[in-house]
């Protein structure tokens, strides 16, 4: 009995589920999870001393892999001096500053300690801007999981067929209307049907919990077009797109200036850390300022700060983007050609470090065409991955991460892999 499946077994008796987060017990793909005992570089090792390639990065933030040296001297350094104060320190600043100077749209930010608490602010603060009650959101796009945002979301609650969750009040969920992705004319008849009821649009600007899914040129353009006609907070949910596809993330990449920001994952640095920032005005309604209540007690810890000081020091590097734009073209281009000369029914969407291959369908835009994908299939590829020492999202509505301490060498190794499953899928 492999040592994992022991853990596992313990677990349950004690953790629901025997996980701390659903996507983690592997239910999608069948089998035990690996419990992880240490990561390093671009590898994790298992409870049992396997070696795997990563490509769940921690589900993002990640992009300096496991116990990267810089990071960790940064964080002795810092932890001897106290693990938390619940006192602002110089440190907050530094990092408030890196993230203004980085995001486009940002002028001022505020700290959480999960992407959770980072949307939920974002759309506390558009409806108390704004004094409207309505939120229109994506179906498949994930913003954390807070009532109001639990409504048709993507992540574990697709992964579980259950997009809205039992315990969030029909009077709370019926504040969030849904459109469809990459389709602006779902949006606006929203906003024709109540033209000053809606507070908010908050959007994945590149989605990541449906799989990988990319805007079409037009949808984020005509998204600011729309709410700027109808006086709606357009807010961007960057908590994975965030300091991934660029410094100035998916805003930047596209030229579009949201009024407010969601970033989280890469901020913390592997970290329990994320922010919400934008426009003063809004964002200066926050208490203590303004009428808009947000707090936390670990809010901006002091360790989870130095971990995302270092990590953006890191990004920051000169040809950062460049090389990680390449070592993603590079794995897509390597398994479309698998999949070609498999004469598997499979698609991949990529963008830089970020890829999903996507099983029997032919192109995936839209939370429809996502939920066609074969996901039998996606979990016999997924075994056969591990099977051979690759770490993957144990889901087909996850997005793989490449990280800076990837090399040609791995993606190469990756591809390989990846064919001889593919070749064995069909057997
Ligand atoms: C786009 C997006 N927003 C928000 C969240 C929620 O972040 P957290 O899990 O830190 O609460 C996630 C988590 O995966 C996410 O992908």
């Amino acid at each position: 009995m492999s040592t994992s499946h022991k853990l596992f077994l313990e677990a349950q008796q004690y953790i629901p589920g025997g996980v701390n987060s659903p996507v983690r017990a592997w239910r999608a793909v069948g089998g035990d999870p690996l419990f992880i005992q240490r990561g390093r570089g671009c590898r994790v090792i298992d409870a049992d001393g396997r070696e795997y390639l990563d490509y769940v990065g921690s589900w993002g933030p990640l992009i300096a892999g496991h116990a990267h040296p810089q990071i960790v001297r940064a964080l002795e350094e810092s932890l001897k001096r106290g693990t938390s104060f619940g006192a602002p320190t110089a440190k907050e600043i530094e990092l408030a500053k890196m993230i203004v100077a980085a995001v486009p749209s940002i002028e001022k930010v505020r700290l959480t300690s999960s992407g959770t608490e980072a949307t939920m602010t974002a759309l506390r603060l558009a409806r108390g801007y704004t004094k409207r009650t309505k939120i229109l959101k994506f179906a498949g796009c994930y913003h954390g999981h807070s009532d109001a945002l639990l409504v048709r979301a993507g992540s574990g609650a697709l992964t579980f067929s259950q997009p809205d969750s039992q315990g969030v009040p029909e009077a709370f969920a019926s504040q969030t209307l849904v459109a469809d992705y990459n389709n602006l004319a779902s949006v606006e008849a929203y906003c024709k049907a109540d033209p000053t009821g809606i507070a908010a649009v908050i959007v994945e600007p590149i989605a990541g919990n449906m799989g990988l899914i990319l805007p079409k040129p037009e949808f984020l353009s005509g998204l600011r077009k729309i709410t700027q006609e109808y006086g709606i907070v357009l807010i961007f949910d960057e908590v994975i797109s965030g300091f991934r596809v660029g410094l100035g993330g998916a805003q930047a990449l596209y030229n579009i200036t949201p009024d407010l920001t969601c970033l989280g994952k890469i901020v913390g640095g592997g970290m329990p850390l994320a922010a919400v920032g934008g426009k003063r005005e809004i964002m200066d309604m926050l208490a203590p300022l303004g009428p808009v209540y947000q707090a936390g007690t670990l809010s901006g810890n002091p360790l989870a700060v130095t971990a995302g000081v270092e990590t953006l020091k890191l990004v920051s590097a000169p040809g950062t983007y460049h090389r990680l734009n390449e070592l993603g073209a590079m794995m897509a281009e390597g398994l479309r050609v698998a999949v070609k000369d498999t004469g598997t029914l499979a698609c991949v969407n990529q963008i830089g470090s970020m890829f999903t291959l996507f099983f029997g369908v032919e192109q995936v835009d839209d939370y429809a065409t996502a939920t066609q994908s074969d996901t039998q299939l996606f979990a016999r590829f997924f075994q056969g991955m591990i099977a051979r020492g690759f770490y993957l999202p144990p889901s087909q509505f996850e997005t793989c991460f490449i990280s800076l301490v990837h090399g040609e060498a791995e993606v190469r190794e990756t591809v390989a892999a990846a064919k001889d499953v593919l070749k064995n899928l069909r057997l």
